[in-house]
């Protein structure tokens, strides 16, 4: 029997993991998103709650979080953590997963990503389209590795980091915790926690203030 899944918001990013869900072994039921009204159809499928602690038929199924900001894909995901609910990977037919890699939960990989042999990915991460992880890298959790991201190997990109799309990590490489890299930079340093770098050759952009 399959799984019946809610994703958790309806955006745009929940088109792109809609259509990447395993249908075979997954039935899609609707959405919970705090910005639409309940009972309207998005993408033909039903808002179905406003929030998680609000849908009393939660036991019933299976989440994917669709959020791409990464602070409000983790408060979602301690949400579902602090409710028992279970939480699936989205892995898209197109992606490439090599052996010896080790999938946390919560995680999307994309149409056409590649994770390479020996890698970690951590909880609630994603790796979007055509995204490429390479041997040995590490992504921490609650990371977003964007569109045709390259990460070279052994590349360690900590918890809550953002990498822009189209941008190169060149490799052995250390993403501090939080830290933000621009949309097509060339990182050829190791960038500090809670810092955001850009352009090519990477360089200091500014520190992020909480
Ligand atoms: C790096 C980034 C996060 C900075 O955003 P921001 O904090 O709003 O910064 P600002 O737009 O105020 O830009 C600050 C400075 O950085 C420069 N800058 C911003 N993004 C840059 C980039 N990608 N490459 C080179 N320089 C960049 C700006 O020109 C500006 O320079 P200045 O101070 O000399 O004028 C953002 O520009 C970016 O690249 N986001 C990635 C988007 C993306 O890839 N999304 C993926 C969707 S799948």
């Amino acid at each position: 029997m399959r799984k019946k899944v809610v994703f958790i918001g309806a955006g745009g990013y929940a088109k792109s993991v809609l259509d990447s869900l395993d249908t075979q072994h997954f039935e899609f039921c609707g959405f919970i998103d705090s910005f639409k009204p309940v009972g309207t159809l998005h993408f033909g499928f039903p808002i179905l709650a406003e929030a998680i602690e609000e849908f009393e038929a939660r036991d019933q199924y299976a989440y994917f979080i669709c959020i791409g900001n990464n602070d409000h894909r983790l408060d979602k995901f301690l949400r579902l953590k602090r409710l028992n609910c279970e939480i699936i990977n989205v892995i898209d037919k197109s992606a490439i997963i090599a052996s010896h890699t080790t999938l946390g939960v919560g995680v999307f990989v994309g149409k056409m990503a590649i994770i390479n042999s020996g890698v970690t990915v951590g909880d609630n991460v994603i790796i979007n389209t055509k995204a490429l992880v390479e041997h040995g890298c590490r992504v921490g959790n609650h990371s977003n590795i964007s569109t045709n991201t390259t990460l070279n190997g052994d590349v360690i990109v900590e918890d809550f980091c953002f990498v822009g799309s189209s941008s190169v990590i060149t490799g052995q490489l250390r993403i501090g915790e939080g830290g933000i890299v621009g949309a097509g930079a060339v990182v050829i340093r190791n960038v500090d926690a809670r810092t955001v770098v850009a352009g090519v050759p990477a360089k200091f952009i500014k520190e992020i203030q909480s």
